[in-house]
Protein backbone atom coordinates (compact mmCIF):
# COMPACT_ATOMS: atom_id res chain seq x y z
CA UNK A 1 0.00 0.00 0.00
CA UNK A 2 0.97 3.19 -1.22
CA UNK A 3 1.01 6.58 1.39
CA UNK A 4 2.30 9.81 -0.35
CA UNK A 5 3.26 12.82 1.97
CA UNK A 6 2.16 15.91 0.30
CA UNK A 7 3.84 18.65 1.76
CA UNK A 8 2.50 22.74 0.96
CA UNK A 9 5.24 25.37 1.17
CA UNK A 10 3.40 27.64 -1.90
CA UNK A 11 2.31 30.88 0.21
CA UNK A 12 4.18 33.63 0.55
CA UNK A 13 4.13 34.12 4.14
CA UNK A 14 2.82 38.11 4.35
CA UNK A 15 3.02 37.79 8.24
CA UNK A 16 6.73 37.36 8.26
CA UNK A 17 6.85 40.55 6.45
CA UNK A 18 10.46 39.62 4.35
CA UNK A 19 11.83 39.68 1.18
CA UNK A 20 12.57 35.62 1.80
CA UNK A 21 9.79 32.79 0.90
CA UNK A 22 8.35 31.89 4.35
CA UNK A 23 9.50 27.80 4.33
CA UNK A 24 12.81 29.18 3.82
CA UNK A 25 13.39 30.72 6.84
CA UNK A 26 15.63 28.66 9.29
CA UNK A 27 15.05 27.12 12.36
CA UNK A 28 18.61 25.58 14.14
CA UNK A 29 20.63 25.81 10.85
CA UNK A 30 17.85 24.64 8.41
CA UNK A 31 15.04 25.84 6.70
CA UNK A 32 11.50 25.44 7.52
CA UNK A 33 10.59 23.09 4.83
CA UNK A 34 13.29 21.22 5.12
CA UNK A 35 12.59 19.99 9.00
CA UNK A 36 9.22 19.04 6.97
CA UNK A 37 10.75 16.68 4.50
CA UNK A 38 13.39 15.54 6.99
CA UNK A 39 10.96 14.15 9.35
CA UNK A 40 8.90 12.95 6.85
CA UNK A 41 11.62 10.46 5.65
CA UNK A 42 11.38 9.10 9.10
CA UNK A 43 7.44 7.84 8.58
CA UNK A 44 8.12 6.64 4.75
CA UNK A 45 10.46 6.11 2.07
CA UNK A 46 7.96 7.75 -0.55
CA UNK A 47 9.46 11.10 -1.65
CA UNK A 48 7.34 13.89 -0.98
CA UNK A 49 5.78 16.16 -3.30
CA UNK A 50 6.11 19.84 -2.45
CA UNK A 51 3.60 22.28 -3.52
CA UNK A 52 5.70 25.25 -4.31
CA UNK A 53 4.95 28.46 -5.40
CA UNK A 54 5.95 31.58 -3.90
CA UNK A 55 9.91 31.33 -4.42
CA UNK A 56 9.55 28.24 -6.11
CA UNK A 57 12.98 28.53 -7.64
CA UNK A 58 14.60 28.68 -4.33
CA UNK A 59 13.28 26.25 -2.77
CA UNK A 60 13.56 23.47 -5.09
CA UNK A 61 17.16 24.45 -4.88
CA UNK A 62 17.63 23.83 -2.00
CA UNK A 63 15.43 20.64 -1.40
CA UNK A 64 16.62 19.43 -4.76
CA UNK A 65 16.30 15.78 -5.23
CA UNK A 66 14.50 15.19 -1.65
CA UNK A 67 11.16 15.98 -2.91
CA UNK A 68 9.54 15.97 -6.00
CA UNK A 69 7.78 19.27 -7.46
CA UNK A 70 4.30 20.33 -8.15
CA UNK A 71 3.40 23.73 -9.05
CA UNK A 72 0.93 26.40 -7.92
CA UNK A 73 1.14 29.13 -9.92
CA UNK A 74 -1.80 31.22 -8.25
CA UNK A 75 -2.16 30.71 -4.41
CA UNK A 76 -5.83 29.96 -4.46
CA UNK A 77 -5.64 28.81 -1.15
CA UNK A 78 -4.42 25.33 0.94
CA UNK A 79 -7.36 23.40 -0.96
CA UNK A 80 -5.92 24.28 -4.18
CA UNK A 81 -2.30 23.91 -3.23
CA UNK A 82 -2.96 19.95 -3.13
CA UNK A 83 -5.19 19.88 -6.25
CA UNK A 84 -2.19 20.96 -7.95
CA UNK A 85 -0.55 17.53 -6.56
CA UNK A 86 -3.45 15.38 -8.71
CA UNK A 87 -1.53 15.12 -12.18
CA UNK A 88 1.76 13.58 -10.31
CA UNK A 89 -0.60 11.34 -7.70
CA UNK A 90 -3.88 10.75 -9.41
CA UNK A 91 -3.92 6.65 -9.51
CA UNK A 92 -0.65 6.31 -8.09
CA UNK A 93 -1.07 6.31 -4.28
CA UNK A 94 -3.72 5.18 -1.65
CA UNK A 95 -3.30 7.41 0.38
CA UNK A 96 -2.00 11.16 0.86
CA UNK A 97 -0.94 12.57 4.00
CA UNK A 98 -1.46 16.58 3.38
CA UNK A 99 0.63 18.61 6.02
CA UNK A 100 1.70 22.10 6.27
CA UNK A 101 5.63 23.50 5.81
CA UNK A 102 5.16 25.77 8.32
CA UNK A 103 5.08 23.31 11.42
CA UNK A 104 8.68 22.15 12.09
CA UNK A 105 8.42 20.72 15.25
CA UNK A 106 5.82 17.74 14.28
CA UNK A 107 7.32 14.64 15.42
CA UNK A 108 7.60 11.41 13.39
CA UNK A 109 5.84 9.98 15.87
CA UNK A 110 2.15 11.95 15.41
CA UNK A 111 2.49 11.99 11.29
CA UNK A 112 2.80 8.04 12.14
CA UNK A 113 -0.20 7.83 14.76
CA UNK A 114 -2.56 10.36 12.38
CA UNK A 115 -1.81 7.36 9.65
CA UNK A 116 -2.48 4.39 11.81
CA UNK A 117 -5.83 6.54 12.56
CA UNK A 118 -6.79 6.64 9.16
CA UNK A 119 -5.61 2.75 8.05
CA UNK A 120 -7.71 1.51 11.06
CA UNK A 121 -11.04 3.77 9.76
CA UNK A 122 -13.02 3.22 7.00
CA UNK A 123 -13.56 7.17 6.91
CA UNK A 124 -12.28 8.95 3.74
CA UNK A 125 -10.22 11.31 6.11
CA UNK A 126 -8.15 11.72 9.47
CA UNK A 127 -7.27 15.35 10.94
CA UNK A 128 -5.24 16.25 13.95
CA UNK A 129 -6.39 18.66 16.02
CA UNK A 130 -5.01 20.56 19.30
CA UNK A 131 -7.20 21.76 22.59
CA UNK A 132 -6.11 24.87 24.01
CA UNK A 133 -7.19 27.44 26.24
CA UNK A 134 -6.63 30.68 23.64
CA UNK A 135 -7.50 29.48 19.99
CA UNK A 136 -6.82 33.27 18.53
CA UNK A 137 -6.06 32.56 14.63
CA UNK A 138 -6.62 28.52 13.89
CA UNK A 139 -9.73 27.02 12.54
CA UNK A 140 -12.44 25.80 15.23
CA UNK A 141 -13.07 22.11 14.72
CA UNK A 142 -17.47 21.91 14.87
CA UNK A 143 -18.73 18.99 16.47
CA UNK A 144 -22.24 17.76 16.55
CA UNK A 145 -24.15 16.77 20.15
CA UNK A 146 -23.05 13.33 19.67
CA UNK A 147 -19.09 14.72 19.72
CA UNK A 148 -18.90 13.75 15.91
CA UNK A 149 -17.09 16.49 13.67
CA UNK A 150 -19.03 18.61 11.61
CA UNK A 151 -16.99 21.15 10.16
CA UNK A 152 -13.62 22.80 9.80
CA UNK A 153 -14.79 26.86 10.19
CA UNK A 154 -11.65 29.25 9.98
CA UNK A 155 -11.57 31.93 12.59
CA UNK A 156 -12.40 34.83 9.94
CA UNK A 157 -16.07 33.03 8.93
CA UNK A 158 -16.69 31.76 12.39
CA UNK A 159 -19.54 33.07 14.29
CA UNK A 160 -19.27 33.97 17.92
CA UNK A 161 -20.15 30.95 19.26
CA UNK A 162 -17.76 29.33 17.02
CA UNK A 163 -14.82 30.72 18.42
CA UNK A 164 -15.46 29.83 21.18
CA UNK A 165 -14.51 26.31 20.56
CA UNK A 166 -11.46 25.32 22.13
CA UNK A 167 -10.63 22.48 19.83
CA UNK A 168 -8.47 23.83 16.89
CA UNK A 169 -7.45 22.36 13.03
CA UNK A 170 -3.61 21.63 13.19
CA UNK A 171 -2.72 21.34 9.33
CA UNK A 172 -2.13 17.61 9.34
CA UNK A 173 -4.34 15.30 7.52
CA UNK A 174 -4.36 12.06 5.87
CA UNK A 175 -6.66 11.12 3.32
CA UNK A 176 -7.86 8.02 1.29
CA UNK A 177 -6.75 9.03 -2.16
CA UNK A 178 -9.98 7.72 -4.18
CA UNK A 179 -12.21 9.91 -2.29
CA UNK A 180 -9.77 13.00 -2.24
CA UNK A 181 -9.20 13.79 -5.96
CA UNK A 182 -12.85 14.38 -6.55
CA UNK A 183 -14.28 15.95 -3.19
CA UNK A 184 -11.51 18.68 -4.24
CA UNK A 185 -13.40 19.47 -6.93
CA UNK A 186 -16.27 20.29 -4.83
CA UNK A 187 -14.18 22.53 -2.77
CA UNK A 188 -16.49 26.37 -2.77
CA UNK A 189 -14.68 29.48 -3.73
CA UNK A 190 -14.95 30.73 0.02
CA UNK A 191 -16.00 34.43 0.65
CA UNK A 192 -11.80 35.06 1.03
CA UNK A 193 -10.97 34.14 -2.83
CA UNK A 194 -9.78 31.37 -1.62
CA UNK A 195 -10.31 27.43 -1.77
CA UNK A 196 -9.79 25.50 1.83
CA UNK A 197 -8.42 22.34 2.46
CA UNK A 198 -10.77 22.33 6.01
CA UNK A 199 -13.92 22.74 3.60
CA UNK A 200 -13.09 18.75 2.86
CA UNK A 201 -14.60 17.96 6.68
CA UNK A 202 -17.69 19.33 5.68
CA UNK A 203 -18.17 17.52 2.14
CA UNK A 204 -17.15 14.21 3.94
CA UNK A 205 -20.17 14.67 6.31
CA UNK A 206 -22.26 15.99 3.68
CA UNK A 207 -21.39 12.86 1.52
CA UNK A 208 -22.24 10.94 5.23
CA UNK A 209 -18.88 9.33 5.70
CA UNK A 210 -17.45 9.62 9.50
CA UNK A 211 -14.35 12.15 9.65
CA UNK A 212 -11.83 10.84 12.45
CA UNK A 213 -9.58 12.58 14.62
CA UNK A 214 -6.35 12.29 16.53
CA UNK A 215 -5.79 15.02 19.43
CA UNK A 216 -2.05 15.93 19.85
CA UNK A 217 -0.68 15.38 23.28
CA UNK A 218 2.31 17.93 23.04
CA UNK A 219 1.03 21.16 21.63
CA UNK A 220 4.21 22.04 20.97
CA UNK A 221 4.88 19.91 17.96
CA UNK A 222 1.54 21.85 16.29
CA UNK A 223 3.00 25.70 16.54
CA UNK A 224 2.81 26.86 13.21
CA UNK A 225 5.36 29.71 11.76
CA UNK A 226 2.89 32.67 10.66
CA UNK A 227 5.36 35.43 12.04
CA UNK A 228 8.90 35.90 13.87
CA UNK A 229 7.27 35.67 17.05
CA UNK A 230 6.20 32.30 16.32
CA UNK A 231 9.93 31.98 14.54
CA UNK A 232 11.68 32.79 17.84
CA UNK A 233 9.29 30.89 19.95
CA UNK A 234 9.82 27.39 17.48
CA UNK A 235 13.33 27.71 17.42
CA UNK A 236 13.60 28.04 21.27
CA UNK A 237 11.51 24.64 21.86
CA UNK A 238 13.51 23.12 18.78
CA UNK A 239 16.89 23.90 20.97
CA UNK A 240 15.31 22.61 24.12
CA UNK A 241 14.67 19.58 22.52
CA UNK A 242 17.68 18.89 20.83
CA UNK A 243 20.07 20.22 23.65
CA UNK A 244 17.79 17.39 26.00
CA UNK A 245 18.56 14.62 22.89
CA UNK A 246 22.37 14.97 23.35
CA UNK A 247 21.75 15.38 27.47
CA UNK A 248 20.91 11.97 27.42
CA UNK A 249 23.02 11.06 25.03
CA UNK A 250 25.83 11.60 27.56
CA UNK A 251 27.22 15.28 26.74
CA UNK A 252 27.01 17.50 29.59
CA UNK A 253 25.37 21.22 28.76
CA UNK A 254 26.31 23.24 31.68
CA UNK A 255 23.26 26.04 30.64
CA UNK A 256 21.33 24.61 28.05
CA UNK A 257 19.36 28.30 27.79
CA UNK A 258 22.72 30.01 26.17
CA UNK A 259 23.52 26.44 24.13
CA UNK A 260 22.71 26.74 20.68
CA UNK A 261 23.44 23.07 18.77
CA UNK A 262 21.67 22.99 15.41
CA UNK A 263 20.41 20.06 14.21
CA UNK A 264 23.13 18.68 11.80
CA UNK A 265 25.56 18.79 14.37
CA UNK A 266 26.85 15.59 16.26
CA UNK A 267 28.30 15.06 19.86
CA UNK A 268 30.72 12.20 21.38
CA UNK A 269 29.74 11.01 25.03
CA UNK A 270 31.24 12.93 27.79
CA UNK A 271 31.64 16.37 25.89
CA UNK A 272 31.32 19.39 28.27
CA UNK A 273 29.84 22.59 26.89
CA UNK A 274 30.24 25.36 28.96
CA UNK A 275 27.62 28.60 28.15
CA UNK A 276 27.15 31.09 25.52
CA UNK A 277 28.55 28.13 22.93
CA UNK A 278 26.94 28.22 19.39
CA UNK A 279 27.60 24.83 17.38
CA UNK A 280 26.68 25.20 13.74
CA UNK A 281 26.17 23.80 10.55
CA UNK A 282 28.35 20.17 10.02
CA UNK A 283 29.98 20.44 12.98
CA UNK A 284 30.70 16.85 14.41
CA UNK A 285 32.74 16.34 17.91
CA UNK A 286 34.49 13.47 18.98
CA UNK A 287 34.01 12.46 23.32
CA UNK A 288 35.61 13.94 26.30
CA UNK A 289 35.94 17.40 24.44
CA UNK A 290 35.44 20.75 26.41
CA UNK A 291 33.72 23.50 24.27
CA UNK A 292 33.44 27.38 25.48
CA UNK A 293 32.41 29.37 27.32
CA UNK A 294 32.01 31.75 24.59
CA UNK A 295 32.60 29.27 21.30
CA UNK A 296 31.13 29.85 17.86
CA UNK A 297 32.13 26.24 16.09
CA UNK A 298 30.73 26.29 12.24
CA UNK A 299 31.59 23.06 9.77
CA UNK A 300 34.09 21.93 11.99
CA UNK A 301 35.33 18.48 12.88
CA UNK A 302 36.72 18.15 16.45
CA UNK A 303 38.37 14.87 17.39
CA UNK A 304 38.37 13.38 21.03
CA UNK A 305 39.34 15.38 24.31
CA UNK A 306 39.78 18.84 22.33
CA UNK A 307 39.59 22.22 24.47
CA UNK A 308 38.15 25.37 22.97
CA UNK A 309 37.82 27.87 25.10
CA UNK A 310 36.46 31.29 23.81
CA UNK A 311 37.28 31.18 19.88
CA UNK A 312 35.56 31.55 16.63
CA UNK A 313 36.13 27.98 14.20
CA UNK A 314 34.99 27.88 10.63
CA UNK A 315 35.68 24.82 8.17
CA UNK A 316 38.44 23.59 10.27
CA UNK A 317 39.52 20.45 11.74
CA UNK A 318 40.71 19.39 14.99
CA UNK A 319 42.39 15.86 15.41
CA UNK A 320 42.40 14.39 19.34
CA UNK A 321 44.20 16.43 21.91
CA UNK A 322 44.10 19.15 20.40
CA UNK A 323 43.50 22.59 22.47
CA UNK A 324 42.95 26.28 21.27
CA UNK A 325 41.92 29.71 23.05
CA UNK A 326 41.17 31.40 24.61
CA UNK A 327 40.80 34.11 21.47
CA UNK A 328 41.59 31.69 18.58
CA UNK A 329 39.95 31.97 15.36
CA UNK A 330 40.71 29.07 12.89
CA UNK A 331 39.21 29.82 9.37
CA UNK A 332 38.68 27.69 6.50
CA UNK A 333 41.21 24.81 5.69
CA UNK A 334 42.94 24.73 9.36
CA UNK A 335 43.51 21.70 10.42
CA UNK A 336 45.25 21.11 13.49
CA UNK A 337 47.34 17.59 14.15
CA UNK A 338 47.15 15.13 17.51
CA UNK A 339 48.18 17.12 20.39
CA UNK A 340 48.36 21.04 18.84
CA UNK A 341 48.07 23.82 20.80
CA UNK A 342 47.07 26.93 19.79
CA UNK A 343 46.84 29.95 22.29
CA UNK A 344 45.56 33.64 22.12
CA UNK A 345 45.03 35.70 19.70
CA UNK A 346 45.74 33.43 17.08
CA UNK A 347 44.60 32.62 13.32
CA UNK A 348 45.20 29.82 11.37
CA UNK A 349 43.71 29.64 7.58
CA UNK A 350 44.31 27.03 5.28
CA UNK A 351 46.97 25.43 7.22
CA UNK A 352 48.30 21.88 8.47
CA UNK A 353 49.62 21.96 11.93
CA UNK A 354 51.61 19.25 12.43
CA UNK A 355 51.62 16.49 15.76
CA UNK A 356 52.37 18.31 19.17
CA UNK A 357 53.17 21.73 17.17
CA UNK A 358 52.95 25.15 19.67
CA UNK A 359 51.63 28.80 18.16
CA UNK A 360 50.92 30.43 21.59
CA UNK A 361 50.36 33.61 21.10
CA UNK A 362 49.29 36.21 18.96
CA UNK A 363 50.57 35.09 15.26
CA UNK A 364 49.24 34.45 11.91
CA UNK A 365 49.74 31.33 9.67
CA UNK A 366 47.69 30.99 6.50
CA UNK A 367 49.07 29.27 3.55
CA UNK A 368 51.66 27.08 5.64
CA UNK A 369 52.53 23.61 5.86
CA UNK A 370 54.13 22.61 9.38
CA UNK A 371 55.84 19.51 10.59
CA UNK A 372 55.85 17.70 13.72
CA UNK A 373 56.63 20.12 17.10
CA UNK A 374 57.31 22.86 15.26
CA UNK A 375 57.51 25.74 18.25
CA UNK A 376 55.69 29.14 16.71
CA UNK A 377 57.13 32.01 18.93
CA UNK A 378 55.06 34.92 19.94
CA UNK A 379 54.15 37.25 17.26
CA UNK A 380 55.06 34.95 14.70
CA UNK A 381 53.26 36.02 10.49
CA UNK A 382 53.35 34.37 7.36
CA UNK A 383 53.26 37.02 5.23
CA UNK A 384 51.33 35.09 2.47
CA UNK A 385 49.81 37.78 0.00
CA UNK A 386 51.69 40.10 -2.27
CA UNK A 387 49.22 42.44 -2.88
CA UNK A 388 48.23 40.05 -5.87
CA UNK A 389 48.61 36.24 -5.05
CA UNK A 390 48.92 34.03 -1.80
CA UNK A 391 52.00 31.82 -1.49
CA UNK A 392 52.85 29.04 0.77
CA UNK A 393 54.85 28.84 3.71
CA UNK A 394 56.85 25.55 4.94
CA UNK A 395 58.11 24.38 8.09
CA UNK A 396 60.04 21.28 8.79
CA UNK A 397 59.88 19.03 11.56
CA UNK A 398 60.96 20.19 15.08
CA UNK A 399 61.79 23.83 13.62
CA UNK A 400 62.01 26.88 16.31
CA UNK A 401 60.38 30.35 14.95
CA UNK A 402 61.56 32.86 17.24
CA UNK A 403 59.59 35.47 18.69
CA UNK A 404 58.24 38.31 16.20
CA UNK A 405 58.83 36.37 13.11
CA UNK A 406 57.99 37.70 9.62
CA UNK A 407 58.10 34.66 6.81
CA UNK A 408 57.87 36.28 3.73
CA UNK A 409 55.92 33.46 1.66
CA UNK A 410 56.79 31.79 -0.89
CA UNK A 411 59.52 30.43 1.85
CA UNK A 412 60.88 27.26 3.06
CA UNK A 413 62.33 26.78 7.04
CA UNK A 414 64.16 23.42 7.05
CA UNK A 415 63.75 20.95 9.75
CA UNK A 416 65.03 21.85 13.09
CA UNK A 417 65.79 25.55 11.69
CA UNK A 418 66.00 28.26 14.38
CA UNK A 419 64.96 32.33 13.70
CA UNK A 420 66.24 35.02 15.70
CA UNK A 421 63.70 37.26 17.51
CA UNK A 422 62.30 40.06 14.71
CA UNK A 423 63.81 38.09 11.93
CA UNK A 424 62.50 39.06 8.75
CA UNK A 425 62.86 36.05 6.65
CA UNK A 426 62.97 36.20 2.79
CA UNK A 427 65.17 33.21 1.99
CA UNK A 428 64.98 29.35 2.45
CA UNK A 429 66.85 28.28 5.67
CA UNK A 430 68.25 25.03 5.60
CA UNK A 431 67.85 22.13 8.02
CA UNK A 432 69.32 22.84 11.13
CA UNK A 433 70.33 26.12 10.47
CA UNK A 434 70.23 29.43 12.85
CA UNK A 435 68.81 32.91 10.55
CA UNK A 436 68.89 36.27 12.30
CA UNK A 437 68.16 39.97 11.42
CA UNK A 438 66.46 42.17 8.54
CA UNK A 439 66.11 40.42 6.26
CA UNK A 440 67.61 37.45 8.28
CA UNK A 441 71.04 36.12 7.14
CA UNK A 442 72.01 32.60 8.00
CA UNK A 443 74.93 32.85 10.19
CA UNK A 444 75.86 29.35 11.19
CA UNK A 445 75.14 25.67 11.08
CA UNK A 446 74.59 24.37 14.44
CA UNK A 447 74.64 20.75 14.23
C1 LIG B 1 -4.37 26.94 8.07
C2 LIG B 1 -5.74 26.26 8.18
C3 LIG B 1 -6.30 26.44 9.58
C4 LIG B 1 -5.32 25.91 10.59
C5 LIG B 1 -3.94 26.52 10.40
C6 LIG B 1 -2.94 25.80 11.28
C7 LIG B 1 -6.74 26.36 5.95
C8 LIG B 1 -7.76 27.02 5.10
N1 LIG B 1 -6.62 26.81 7.20
O1 LIG B 1 -4.54 28.34 8.22
O2 LIG B 1 -7.54 25.79 9.71
O3 LIG B 1 -5.82 26.18 11.90
O4 LIG B 1 -3.49 26.40 9.05
O5 LIG B 1 -1.68 26.39 11.19
O6 LIG B 1 -6.08 25.46 5.50
N2 LIG B 1 -0.22 27.28 1.19
C9 LIG B 1 -0.01 26.93 -0.14
N3 LIG B 1 -0.82 27.48 -1.09
C10 LIG B 1 -1.81 28.35 -0.81
C11 LIG B 1 -2.01 28.70 0.55
C12 LIG B 1 -1.20 28.13 1.53
O7 LIG B 1 0.88 26.15 -0.45
O8 LIG B 1 -2.48 28.78 -1.74
C13 LIG B 1 0.65 26.69 2.21
C14 LIG B 1 1.49 27.72 2.95
O9 LIG B 1 2.77 27.86 2.35
C15 LIG B 1 1.60 27.12 4.35
C16 LIG B 1 0.35 26.28 4.49
O10 LIG B 1 -0.15 26.09 3.20
O11 LIG B 1 2.74 26.29 4.48
C17 LIG B 1 -0.71 26.91 5.39
O12 LIG B 1 -1.07 28.17 4.91
P1 LIG B 1 -1.36 29.40 5.87
O13 LIG B 1 -1.70 30.57 5.06
O14 LIG B 1 -0.27 29.52 6.87
O15 LIG B 1 -2.71 28.88 6.58
P2 LIG B 1 -3.32 29.40 7.94
O16 LIG B 1 -3.97 30.71 7.71
O17 LIG B 1 -2.32 29.32 9.01
CA1 LIG C 1 -0.12 28.76 9.09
Amino acid sequence: MRITPVVLAAGQGTRMKSDLPKVLHPVLGRPLVWHAIHTLKQVTDVKPVLVVGHGAEEVQKLIGEEARFAYQEQQLGTGHAVMQTADLLKGQTEYVLVSYADMPLLSAETFQQILDTQLQNAGPLTILTNIVDDPRGFGRVIRDANGNVQAIVEELHATPEQRKTRELNTGLYCFRADWLWGALERIPLSPKGEYYLTDLVGIAVSDGLAVQTVTITDPVEVIGINTRVHLAEATARMRERVNRHWMLAGVTIIDPQTTFIEVDVTLGQDTVIWPNTYLQGDTKVGSGCELGPNAVIRDTQIGSHCKVFASVLEHALLEDHVDVGPFGHLRKGAHLAQGVHMGNFGEVKNSYLGPGTKMGHFSYLGDATLGTDVNIGAGTITCNYDGKSKHPTEIGDKAFIGSDTMLVAPIKIGEGARTGAGSVVTKDIPPNTLAVGVPARKIRKMT
